[in-house]
């Protein structure tokens, strides 16, 4: 019967057979240990010299890694074996003899590593950090469901800037002038929001953003609710549920993933609510307060971030930033104009920004001055007007970073581990 690694523990004494790649190779003069991997584990597969053809011996002592092969024999219990289990094998049949293998147990450099992604991603850790992704994900989608958000997805070419002119990437668009990649789902949701009441869109966004940071990609992917008839505080304590919620599923179904990356899980398993709330003054004093001040009306760079988000245990909102940092659709704060209903979410442990959302603008007037005050073309604006016109309501909405999420949830470096293929201003291969 075939089975996936994965599967192994219920098959014990049974004859299987796997498939899957080469992962590591272990001889003694009459036994090869034969590490497989299938995608979904790493099993032992032990080859005794008078158990099998003397030419099937032979021929595994060739094996060389990555080798892809098929492998038949018993599944044994075995407490000492990696996953409990190993496989003595009967038989096995090489699918492609790998030639000599670019990646090593042996350190390599970054930059090499990541001119291998398409083969670095069958490593032990990027599994890890993959699968943490899927489930991050997974876990803030599901949560969205449950709560009534429908999925609605948004378009990837537009005419129009969300997040300011200056991180737009443009392509030509047949007779129609220059297209942009969205930077950011949220005009459209906005309109679905009025629509369907609750909605959110999920899939890659982009910012031609020159910054060679650990927090920045040129793609990424962001998970954007957006709600009709909701207030500032109201999407804070849907965004830290929905943290709350992946943060508690990634533990719960990846432990061994977080392991794997060695990730302390106790800095996890206190991200409960309440997170901590500060204004943007609030955040300013503290940064004073840290040696690190910063002239009022700037927005929050990343070593600022650091500073704020170091300070706390768990997430921490930065709410009520001033107006002119901010983009154009932000709503005025009413008792106090120069700021606007934003909140950020700031990851612990140094990570900074994961969340980026707020409340915004439902007045038409006031929205049509903030687009001539960015100098932002009206009448490509026209349809997202209309919702000012049509049965307009305070509206909230915000974007979840995937990759900053599931870099700080798996306590890693950089972003650029925790997607598959990662554009960055100086990368576009593989
Ligand atoms: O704060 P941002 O720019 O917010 C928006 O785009 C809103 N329109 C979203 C909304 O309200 N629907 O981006 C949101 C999040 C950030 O908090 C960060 O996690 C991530 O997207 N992000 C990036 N991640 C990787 N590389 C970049 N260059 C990123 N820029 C933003
Ligand atoms: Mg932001």
């Amino acid at each position: 019967m075939r089975i996936r690694i994965e599967e192994a523990s219920a098959h014990a004494g049974a004859e299987v057979e796997i498939r899957g790649w080469l992962y590591h190779k272990r001889s003694s003069g009459s036994i090869h240990f034969l590490l497989v991997r299938d995608g979904s584990g790493v099993i032992q597969a032990v080859m005794a010299k008078q158990e099998v053809s003397p030419s099937l011996f032979a021929a595994a002592a060739d094996l060389t890694q990555e080798s892809s092969l098929l492998v038949r024999g018993t599944v044994r219990e075995d407490s000492r074996a990696p996953g409990g289990h190993e496989l003595t094998v009967r038989d096995l049949q090489v699918v492609g003899l790998a030639d000599p293998y670019p990646i090593t147990p042996k350190e390599h450099g970054v930059e090499f590593l990541m001119d291998h992604r398409h083969l670095w991603l069958r490593s032990r850790r990027q599994h890890a950090l993959m699968r943490i992704r899927a489930e991050v994900i997974r876990a803030a989608t599901e949560f969205l469901d449950r709560h009534g958000y429908l999925r609605m997805d948004a378009p990837i070419l537009t005419p129009a800037a969300v997040e300011g002119t200056t991180t737009l990437f443009e392509t030509p668009y047949f007779d129609l002038g220059n297209a942009f990649l969205t930077q950011s789902g949220q005009l459209y949701n906005e309109a679905a929001a009025s629509a369907f009441g609750r909605v959110y869109c999920f899939g890659p966004t982009f910012r031609a953003e020159k910054s060679k940071t650990r927090r920045h990609l040129t793609e990424f992917w962001m998970l954007e609710p957006e709600a009709a008839f909701m207030e500032l505080d109201e999407y804070m304590e849907v965004a830290e549920a929905m943290i709350c919620a992946v943060v508690g599923q990634v533990l719960d179904r990846r432990r061994l993933d977080l392991q794997e990356v060695e990730r302390n899980l106790a800095a996890l398993e206190a991200v409960q609510p309440p997170f901590p709330r500060l204004s943007y003054d609030e955040a300013l004093n503290r940064l004073h307060a840290a040696g690190k001040p910063l002239p009022w009306g700037e927005d929050l760079g990343g070593d600022e971030e650091t500073v704020i988000s170091s300070a706390f245990q768990r997430p921490v909102f930065v709410h009520r930033y001033p107006a002119k940092c901010k983009a154009f659709y932000m709503q005025p704060d009413r008792d106090r104009p120069d700021v606007v209903l934003s909140a950020d979410l700031l990851a612990p442990e140094g990570y900074g920004e994961i969340i980026g959302g707020g409340q915004r603008i439902h007045d038409l007037q006031l929205l049509q001055q903030r687009l001539r005050e960015h100098h932002l073309p009206e009448h490509v604006y026209q349809w997202y007007l209309d919702l000012r016109r049509y049965g307009s309501v305070p509206h909230c909405g915000f974007g979840l970073g995937i990759e900053r999420t599931v870099a700080w949830i798996a306590g890693i470096e950089h972003v650029r581990e925790a997607i598959p293929f990662p554009r960055l201003m100086n990368r576009l291969y593989p």
